[in-house]
């Protein structure tokens, strides 16, 4: 399918990510301090740069692991349907999870996500996504930590892409088309 021509303007700089992952784990690792079983689990793909910045701020022992889920929209349901693409390679019952998501858009994908590992028995199951965009959501679902609010804008960056483009930006743009 042809793309439509496009410009990308900046909306959040790799400076304010950076100091935002900065004080956001410094919040979790008071959170979590202690223990020695946090599995950070990142959603596919748009967590990847994220979940790497995230981790290494982290003051704590931590494992990496991650899922896909695919969302099929349907507009004429409230509910859609999400499907699991890639599931996580380690158990995570009794241990302590940490969510990581992109963008929580209509919310279905999260709550999806939080329903199926809740029923795996992780010790502790919280949630963080970098961007939130509240006036878009269909599922009551909020993670325990955003890094920001937007409004109901196309983003690319910083593991976001349009169209499998643009998410090796180091800022978050919005998507703006020219024709
Ligand atoms: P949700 O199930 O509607 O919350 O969908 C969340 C997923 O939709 C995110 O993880 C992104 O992959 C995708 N998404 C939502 N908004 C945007 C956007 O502005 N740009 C790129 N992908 C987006």
């Amino acid at each position: 399918m042809p793309e439509r021509p496009y410009v990308i303007d900046e909306m959040i700089s790799a400076k304010s990510i950076a100091a935002r992952v900065e004080a956001l784990c410094r919040d979790i690792t008071g959170e979590f301090k202690g223990t020695d079983k946090l599995v950070v689990v990142g959603l596919l793909r748009g967590s990847f740069v994220f979940i790497a910045d995230l981790v290494r701020e982290l003051d704590l022992p931590v494992e990496v692991d991650f899922l896909e889920a695919s969302s099929y929209g349907n507009a004429t349901e409230s509910s859609r349907e999400v499907r699991i693409l890639k599931d996580l390679r380690g158990e995570i019952a009794g241990r302590d999870v940490l969510v990581v998501e992109d963008i929580v858009d209509t919310g279905h994908t999260l709550a999806h996500v939080i329903q199926l590992l809740r029923s795996r028995h992780p010790a502790r199951l919280k949630t963080i996504a970098l961007l939130d965009k509240p006036s878009r959501r269909e599922a009551p679902v909020k993670a325990d930590w955003t890094g920001f609010e937007i409004p109901d804008e196309f983003v690319v960056g910083y593991g976001i892409d349009y169209a499998q483009r643009n998410r090796n930006l180091p800022y978050i743009g919005k998507v703006r088309f020219t024709e």
